[in-house]
């Protein structure tokens, strides 16, 4: 074809390559808004498309992030730690569409209640499949675990007390290994820094008190200790403390081998794997991380004499970037101080920026003019509830949708009805397909288990 034709073809296609272009799948807008391209129009429509089907608030999750951070983990660890073993932290998010796309990814289960034993099962779980990490059980979820086989992961004598008579009750083995205080600080936010000395999980490391707890255990039949265990904190961003509690579990493996006999199945260094929630923030990534541990282990095993599979439990890591949270301008207020831009979710939907100061980042969708410096309120009834603050955004208006992103994780599982509101939907994202993974919550749902209405008068 002749150069002149084939542009002027071209240039007729123009328009339409164009309109595609535009025309982002959802997976690609969601990644957009994230690339902070959420003011383009077909960036904007696409969760105009979601909104107007699934209301607002809504949470949206990206089958394809999800995948990919279990891809990342998996590459950099297997290759250095041949008995990798990687296991999903329930807590972080607990809608069994995202714990079975986590399952078919290969990983077990950590769970810390009985409602998460029983999500965890309603998934295709097996009890042995199951790791139950909690410093306060009770009765019946020791009984469940015991009856199911699960791994209990003991936090305390008094419940390892409680086990051997319980297993001695059911004429059953009990599989345990021990959660460990390491006495590490990992330098997180304080609320959610576990491996301190001053903290309330697991049995110290220091004064020789996990030892001893390793010691009982051998001596009752009813249990078999299979492990050891610690979890030092959550949005863990440097490998530092990683390594020091590696060389302290790797110097009670070697004790425990030396001293009792005892040869662990497993080492469980816990979940903590920090994400970047501000826009260029560099955090560890899971190679940063498996390179540094690599020599700390091989020197603990070379001393302990044999090697335990190494156990791995992030949760956020896996679903934290994976969410996004879609709300609707409400309102926008002027005040002699600040300009509030009120949405209709707050820290019912979204706990973390009031309770732990957290940062994330929100996206005003299809604006990009006229920035200005908000505060984006919540519909909580109280002054706490604000979902971020003093930042500069484009103006927005009332009926605009805002994406606040990284919500994937302790976001709708940590969600609650306060101040009478439904709990928000949640869609799973594949290409351009959206699947809803959890019905809106509706105004009967408020009342679904208070009995039926008092008689008026009464
Ligand atoms: N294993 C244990 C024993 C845990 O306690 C936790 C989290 C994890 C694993 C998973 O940690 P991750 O990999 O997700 O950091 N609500 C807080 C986070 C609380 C974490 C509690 N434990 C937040 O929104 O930041």
């Amino acid at each position: 074809m002749p150069i002149r034709r084939l542009s002027f073809a071209l240039l007729l296609l123009a328009p339409i390559l164009q309109a595609q272009a535009a025309k982002p799948t959802l997976h690609e807008a969601l990644m957009a808004a994230r690339a902070d391209r959420a003011g383009e129009p077909g960036v904007a429509a696409a969760f105009q498309r979601l909104a107007d089907a699934h209301g607002t608030p809504l949470y949206v999750y990206d089958q394809a992030h999800i995948r990919g951070q279990v891809a990342a983990l998996r590459s950099a660890f297997a290759p250095r730690f041949p008995k990798l073993r990687i296991l999903y932290a329930l807590k972080a998010n607990t809608n069994p569409a995202v714990i079975g796309l986590l399952k078919a990814e290969g990983l077990g289960a950590e769970v810390v209640s009985r409602g998460e034993i029983e999500t965890a099962l309603r998934v295709g779980y097996t009890g042995p499949e199951i790791m139950f990490t909690s410093s306060s059980k009770g009765p019946e979820e020791i009984r469940r675990s015991i009856e199911l086989g699960t791994m209990l992961n003991v936090d305390s004598l008094d419940e390892l007390d409680q086990i051997q008579a319980e297993a001695r009750r059911q004429k059953k083995l009990a599989h345990i290994s021990f959660r460990i205080n390491p006495g590490v600080d990992p330098h997180t936010i304080h609320q959610i820094n576990t491996g301190i000395a001053e903290s309330k999980f697991g049995l110290h490391l220091q004064g020789g008190i996990a030892f001893r707890a390793y010691e009982r255990a051998l001596a009752m039949p009813e249990v078999r200790v299979e492990g050891a265990h610690c979890h030092i904190g959550s949005q863990i961003t440097e490998t530092e403390g990683y390594l020091l509690t590696a060389r302290k579990m790797m110097g009670l493996v070697k004790d425990l081998k030396e001293k009792l006999g005892l040869r662990l199945d497993f080492l469980d260094l816990g979940g903590g794997l920090g994400i970047p929630y501000q826009d260029g923030q560099i955090v560890m990534s899971p190679e940063d991380l498996a390179r540094a541990l690599e020599p700390v282990w091989k020197e603990g095993v070379a001393a302990a004499g044999y090697e335990p599979a190494l156990w791995l439990e992030p949760g956020r890591f896996f679903v934290g970037g994976a969410g996004f949270l879609v709300v609707r301008v409400n309102t926008v207020k002027e005040t002699p101080l600040k300009t509030f831009v009120n949405v209709d979710a707050g820290f019912n939907t979204l706990m973390r920026p009031a309770m732990y100061q957290a940062y994330h980042r929100v996206r005003v969708l299809g604006r990009t003019k006229d920035p200005l410096k908000v505060d984006i309120a919540g519909d909580v009834c109280e002054t706490g509830d604000i979902l971020a603050e003093g930042r500069l955004l484009p103006r927005a208006q009332a009926g605009d949708l805002l994406v606040i992103l990284d919500a994937g994780a302790y976001g709708f599982s940590m969600s609650s009805e306060y101040n009478a509101r439904p709990l928000p939907a949640e869609l799973m994202v594949d290409g351009d397909a959206a699947r809803v993974i959890r019905r809106r919550g509706s105004l009967p749902d408020l009342f679904r288990s208070a009995g039926p209405a008092p008689a008026p008068g009464r």
